[in-house]
């Protein structure tokens, strides 16, 4: 693709939209109080531009945008806005409080997306273009434009577009493989035009968007950045639309790894990764595959004995990178029953919690009652315990108390307790199985009409002690919710994460969909 050698050295701006691209993948909806903690973290760990949501999508996500401009002290807050003005508008008016605001407009340029989507020929799409950043310019010195379907655009009328958009004021040119259809070479060659044929295309930053239908999200973005890219969109876990983003840890890491043929710096504290992947599958409900890459649960351990006995030998034999670096700790310190508060306390901080004095001594007394359970209380466990504290402390609906009766030669019968919105009620149901007889009980308890999509259960550590993860997902009216709990009581974490769901689905009531991404005026 390229020979490193007078290569531009700037540094690579991380982008990432998690809150926003994240946020549209199916049942990955977030509390507006996750969102904050989501965005405090982002901003922390040194990302540049934080995409916080698209404010005239909902009131939830103009609240969002509107309080993380607020909230974050370094990175510039994004907001998204179709070609519109009324979306325009309504996006500088959410990023009003940011220190560093951008408004982030799009528009569809691939003739499929112009003839089907918008029903607009090539000379409206270039007018709305420049009116479209015109307009956004009025707010905020720092305007993004986005091509929609770059990478199956036609090549001259995409330079056409990115003409327009520089001409009229735009800072940063931004080239969506938005199907994930673009392979890294293909990708390459479509920046390097851009840069190559577009006049005054050193007067912005190019910026990469890969979806990964194709798996090639990551690979894509670095071809990007080779070809001069210095901006990559990114999520957490490579969240986002269908097969989702590229991976903000795969991409950070792989620059990191491979410096030698790819020198460029960027400003994250990459061992805040593994904490960030974490909060984001916890807050999201969507669990992170085994093998994934940075941040998976075994892409740092050796299982078969040919690997085991290299690295005892020496690390570097089949290890690129150190666990610290992204923020993986070896269990030092096993805690148990006889662990103190203080103990607890260091081990929270080793693991980068910092938990406020209400939060901590609720943490506390449930670690005790863990400890009681369970012998030996792993770093899993207590992140478990933590992250599921945190959520249940936000509900509106909640379990005041849960009795199951099950066993061979007797109906399976539920007793449930559920209190919500200030109304407590109690009732008694049979079912086909201990966890039908809890779902069919929450659902009498509190009617409503979600389906059940997902019912998976899995073990936070290993033993017959350990801790059930369940994760519940639901869907009504074709919105989708994950909902999550751990118990050493499967059937107790079961009836936690269906609750955990139900409220979630509150929140997302709140939030109707877009309507159809077309140029509103
Ligand atoms: O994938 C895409 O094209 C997008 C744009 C809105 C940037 O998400
Ligand atoms: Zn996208």
């Amino acid at each position: 693709m390229t020979s490193n050698s007078n290569i531009d050295t700037t540094p690579i701006q991380i982008f990432d939209t998690t809150l926003r691209d994240g946020e549209q993948s199916p049942g990955a909806a977030m509390t507006h109080d996750e969102k904050l903690e989501i965005a405090i973290l982002l901003d922390e760990m040194g990302v540049d531009v934080i995409e916080a949501g698209f404010p005239i999508s909902s009131q939830g996500d103009f609240r969002a945008v509107t309080e993380i401009s607020k909230i974050v002290k370094r990175a510039s807050v994004c907001g998204l806005s179709r070609a519109g003005f009324k979306d325009i508008d309504r996006a500088g008016e959410a990023l009003k409080g940011a220190f560093r605001p951008r408004i982030h407009t799009f528009i569809s340029t691939s003739p499929v997306h112009m003839k089907h989507k918008l029903n607009m020929g090539e000379n409206a799409v270039l007018e709305a273009v420049g009116a479209s950043v015109t307009r956004a310019r009025n707010y905020t010195s720092e305007v993004e434009w986005s091509a929609e379907d770059a990478t199956r655009t036609v090549p001259d009328f995409l330079c056409r577009c990115v003409d327009v958009a520089i001409q009229s004021g735009a800072t940063v040119i931004n080239v969506p493989d938005t199907v994930g259809y673009s392979t890294p070479q293909e990708f390459f060659d479509i920046i390097t035009m851009l840069r190559n044929r577009v006049p005054n295309a050193d007067k912005v930053i190019f910026s990469t968007h890969c979806h990964n239908d194709l798996g090639l999200a990551v690979a894509n973005s670095l071809a990007g950045v080779l070809a001069g890219a210095r901006q990559v969109e990114c999520a957490i876990n490579g969240i986002g639309e269908r097969a989702g983003n590229a991976a903000l840890e795969e991409v950070v890491m792989a620059l990191r790894v491979r410096k030698d043929i790819m020198p460029f710096t960027h400003n994250i504290n990459t061992t805040l990764l593994n904490r960030a992947s974490k909060m984001v599958s916890n807050h999201t409900g969507m669990p992170v595959q085994y093998n994934k890459a940075i941040v998976g649960k075994n892409a740092f351990s050796h299982e078969s004995g040919i690997h085991q006995d290299g690295m005892l030998k020496n690390v570097e034999t089949y290890e690129i990178m150190r666990p610290e670096d992204v923020g993986v700790h070896a269990t030092s310190l096993m805690l148990g029953k006889l662990s103190g508060r203080h103990a607890f306390k260091d081990k929270l901080e080793t693991m980068g919690y910092v938990l406020e004095a209400p939060v901590f001594e609720d943490a506390f007394r449930r670690f005790k009652d863990l400890a009681d359970k369970k012998k030996h209380v792993f770093d899993d466990d207590i992140a478990a315990l933590v992250d599921d504290g945190i959520m249940r402390g936000k509900d509106t609906i909640s379990i005041k108390a849960l009795r199951v009766e099950a066993g061979t030669g007797i109906v399976p019968v539920a007793s449930l307790t559920l209190e919500a919105e200030g109304a407590v009620r109690s009732v008694t149901v049979s079912g086909d199985g201990p966890v039908d007889a809890i779902f069919m009980a929450i659902r009498e308890a509190y009617p409503h009409n979600a389906a059940l999509q997902l019912f998976q259960i899995n073990a936070v550590t290993e033993g017959t002690d350990a801790q059930a993860t369940v994760t519940v997902r639901l869907e009504e009216n074709g919105r989708t919710v994950t909902g999550k709990a751990s118990d050493t009581d499967t059937m107790v974490a079961a009836a936690y994460a269906y609750v955990n769901a139900l409220n979630k689905l509150l929140v997302k009531r709140e939030k109707h969909a877009p309507e159809a991404l077309t140029v509103a005026r």
